[in-house]
């Protein structure tokens, strides 16, 4: 049997490290199940400009609208295009509104703390709305003025300045709502013990704010009698909790244990996604996947690299780790599992990518290509 993977390559360092992932995605799953992987490769970035004129051709997004399962390496920012963003043209087009990044730590890295093996978390972020929407306008323009001019006299908002830059923070309560529902159905399916929704609804009551209250409000209506919360535990049920953003931001580095996975508004789980990853020192090793309700799309989440790209030096681990969860997602967890261990085998080995080197006492340094050789034989 084949299952058909679109994949887009990427730019700088994305042809080497597919080179060098791919062969141990395809090993690690026919060690596991007679499923094959059929990779048709879908044009975007920069090589898509080079071959049509355009970094996004529409053949691409059909493809993708039409899919259930893909991959992408690192997409540049392309120039002078009209597209701000081709990562963000992506999740908008295909409504990617799931951003799950799964947080863990590597045996033999140094990290900046001392119990790096207590974090163990997936991180849902909404990946829709928030400040993210792009409706913002510059300090002074004709269109904050008006914007400004409007919000005083028709809403009484006077305390802001008529020269101030503004932006809108949409919030919806579906918006949430299936983001939430999402995190909810993950850690029930994986019996994870807590859900913490992570918001700063003390200050921004009724965006924030709401989507504690309607993150409440779905686990009772939806998965009342799976789920319990901290007035009231109740043994062998989901812990529903929820934390202000900064608070949490201690409590992951105090407390990392007591927390399992986290729902959050768009810009807190982008910082959380980061911090966290490098609380485990794993930035370079982090996998992500974006998701609409059809479509789950892997990604690594480090960007080009461009001063390294083309010298067999970059870390192809991130991608091989979404190759991982992308055998999870396809209901092959051996596989999956293979994969992460082969990874932690090469790290204790200290045979590593540069950038993984610098984090590990008394590393050797090898190229990508060998990296791989190494994972794919770790196997
Ligand atoms: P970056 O992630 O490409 O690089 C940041 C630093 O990490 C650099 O020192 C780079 O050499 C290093 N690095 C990144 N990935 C690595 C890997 N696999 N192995 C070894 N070292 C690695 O971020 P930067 O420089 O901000 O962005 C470069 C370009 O990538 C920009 O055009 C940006 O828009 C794009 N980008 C794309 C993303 C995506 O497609 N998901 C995400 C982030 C940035």
């Amino acid at each position: 049997m084949r299952k058909k993977i679109y994949w887009i390559e990427g730019d700088g360092i994305g042809p080497e490290i597919w080179r060098a992932a791919r062969p141990v995605i395809n090993a690690a799953l026919a060690k596991e199940s007679d499923l094959a992987l059929e990779w048709i490769e879908l044009p975007a970035g920069e090589k898509a400009q080079a071959e049509t004129g355009t970094p996004l051709p529409q053949a691409t997004l059909q493809a993708l609208l039409n899919a259930d399962i893909a991959m992408k390496g690192p997409l540049g920012t392309p120039i002078g295009t009209g597209i701000r963003s081709l990562n963000v043209a992506l999740r908008q087009g295909l409504d990617l509104y799931a951003c799950i990044r799964p947080i863990r730590y590597f045996y033999g890295l140094e990290t900046p703390v001392k119990h790096p093996e207590r974090v163990n978390m997936v991180i849902f972020r909404e990946n829709m709305e928030d400040v993210y929407a792009g409706i913002e306008f510059a300090a002074g323009s004709r269109e904050s003025r008006k914007l400004i001019a409007f919000l005083r006299e028709e809403l009484g908002a006077g305390k802001i300045h008529e020269t101030a830059a503004v932006g809108i923070k949409p919030m919806t309560e579906n918006g949430s709502k299936r983001l939430i529902r999402r995190a909810l159905r993950f850690a029930l399916d994986n019996r994870q013990e807590s859900l913490t929704l992570v918001h700063k609804g003390n200050i921004m009551k009724f965006t924030e704010g709401a989507f504690r209250q309607w993150g409440y409000d779905l686990a009772a209506r939806e998965f009342g009698t799976e789920t319990c919360t901290e007035k009231n535990p109740q043994p062998g049920k989901l812990l529903i909790k929820d934390r202000i953003a900064d608070a949490m931001f201690q409590e992951v580095l105090l407390k990392p244990e007591q927390y399992h996975v986290l729902a959050t508004p768009n810009l807190n789980g982008d910082y959380l996604s980061d911090a966290l990853a490098a609380q485990v020192g794993g930035l370079g090793l982090a996998p992500g996947v974006n998701m609409s309700d059809k479509l789950a799309f892997f990604e690594a989440t480090h960007g080009t690299a461009p001063t390294i790209a083309g010298q067999d030096r970059a870390n192809p681990g991130s991608v091989i780790l979404c190759g991982a969860l992308l055998l999870e997602h396809m209901g092959v967890p051996a596989a999956a599992a293979r994969i992460c261990a082969s990874v932690e085998k090469a790290i204790a080995a200290k045979k590593v990518t540069e950038d993984l080197a610098a984090q590990i006492p008394g590393a050797k340094t090898v190229g990508c290509a060998a990296f791989g050789d190494i994972i794919g034989e770790n196997l």
